[in-house]
């Protein structure tokens, strides 16, 4: 018998943690309906209209190349790192300097890279659940170890103390993600600034820099005109991790950064560190002709008045049926009590109706469905005669 297992043992720990995931999005009815006609998707934060006429006529103004280096090997280019920072400083009132900022290609890139700046085997890093899908993953690849610590279940926002009950001397980082995905909450001053004592109070405990990691993914989707606070603005020990994947909301063409709080500790050492591991790290940088476009680029959002249209027209409507929904002060997302106690089986009834949504459970909030109101207007008016079957049936159903 071959002894060689031939796979690493990390992948197969990793890839057994992410299988739930995975399944979803390569074995699922949804995985199989995907873009075809019909199909009623709210499942992931994609479009579903034509992109931006701004997008697109950005990205045409810089594709002609204007010197011979213009598709040359692009890393943080100074140009590129000179607009965010004025833009960061602008919204966050913080100096931040064009060396303070890396340019990824998305999040995803930046959050891998800021946690292989971080982490050590053995650290702990915190994470609030419900999460985005790929924290715990992102941990687990760094060699730490994720401590989940779950949101308030009525108001959505952290659970201060049980966070500071985690806090300990192994701990390296904690991630927070204002707005939040999946629930919508904008975390307020005072839980940010409450935060940060506890931050500073388990920093000098336990005689380390415990670092807060700031995953601004939707700073730009906020409804109703409400403000958005960065964690950062509290707590110096940050990184700001930032993709334009939503407010572009053009995710397959990859651009984000990392910033650096202009009064971080090592943040001359973080300033050499990260622009290496980001080259080891399977060159995270993005392409060159995004990079050209950044100026542009930071001025174009999604109609976030359409966006909020839709969310209400979801949100009453699903009210008028019957299901127990919240309106989310930000994001692309909408939670919606599933009317049965299984979310996967409710999920997977409304595919009998050609409506594709996200079980609770696969982010740790079984008895919930996710929506992703990036949904075009002519899916939800064609969706919503099938949520109201369905909830009728399952009605039925338990009445008999
Ligand atoms: C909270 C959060 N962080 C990070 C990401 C990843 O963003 P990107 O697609 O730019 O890698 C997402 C994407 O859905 C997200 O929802």
């Amino acid at each position: 018998m071959d002894a060689d297992p031939g796979l690493s043992m990390r992948s197969r720990y990793l890839v057994d943690a992410f299988a739930p995931l995975l399944r979803f999005f390569t074995d699922s009815t949804w995985a199989s309906r995907f873009g075809k006609p019909g199909v009623c998707d709210f499942t992931i934060g994609n479009p579903h209209d034509m992109p931006l006429k701004s997008f697109v006529d950005a990205l045409q103004s810089k594709i002609t190349p204007q010197d011979a280096y213009w598709y040359a090997y692009k890393r943080n280019e100074p140009e590129a790192r000179r607009i965010v920072a004025a833009s960061l400083e602008a919204s966050h009132r913080l100096p931040f300097e064009p060396e303070d900022i890396f340019l990824t290609n998305g999040a995803t890139a930046a959050l891998h890279v800021v946690l292989a700046a971080t982490v050590d085997p053995g650290d702990e890093v915190i994470f609030l659940s419900p999460p985005w899908f790929q924290y715990e993953t992102m941990i687990m690849n760094a060699g730490g170890t994720p401590v989940r610590v779950r949101v308030d279940p009525v108001t959505f926002d952290p659970d201060l103390k049980a966070i500071e009950a985690k806090i300990n001397g192994k701990t390296k980082a904690v991630i927070i993600n204002s707005p939040h995905n999946p629930t919508g909450r904008i975390y307020s001053p005072q839980t940010l600034e409450a935060l940060s004592c506890i931050l500073l109070d388990g920093s000098k405990q336990y005689g380390r820099h415990i670092r807060l990691i700031s995953d601004e993914a939707y700073r730009r989707i906020v409804f109703d005109g409400r403000t958005y606070f960065s964690p950062v603005c509290f707590y110096p020990d940050s990184f700001i991790v930032y993709t334009y994947g939503k407010a572009l909301l053009a995710p397959g063409e990859r651009i984000g950064y990392i910033a650096l709080h202009p009064d971080m500790s090592h943040r001359m050492e973080f300033r050499s560190t990260i622009p290496a591991l980001q080259m080891i790290q399977g060159w995270s940088f993005p392409n060159a002709l995004l990079q050209h476009a950044i100026g542009d680029l930071e001025k174009i959002s999604v109609d976030i008045t359409h966006l909020q249209a839709k969310r209400d027209r979801l949100v009453s409507e699903l009210l008028r049926m019957g299901y127990a929904t919240q309106t989310p002060e930000a994001t692309f997302y909408l939670l919606v009590r599933s009317p049965i106690p299984d979310d996967e089986e409710f999920v997977q009834l409304l595919t009998e109706y050609d409506i594709f949504c996200i079980p609770g459970s696969l982010m740790d909030l079984p008895g919930y469905f996710r929506m992703s109101i990036t949904a075009s207007d002519e899916m939800i008016e064609r969706a919503l005669p099938g949520f109201e079957a369905a909830i009728k049936r399952v009605r039925l159903q338990g009445a008999s």
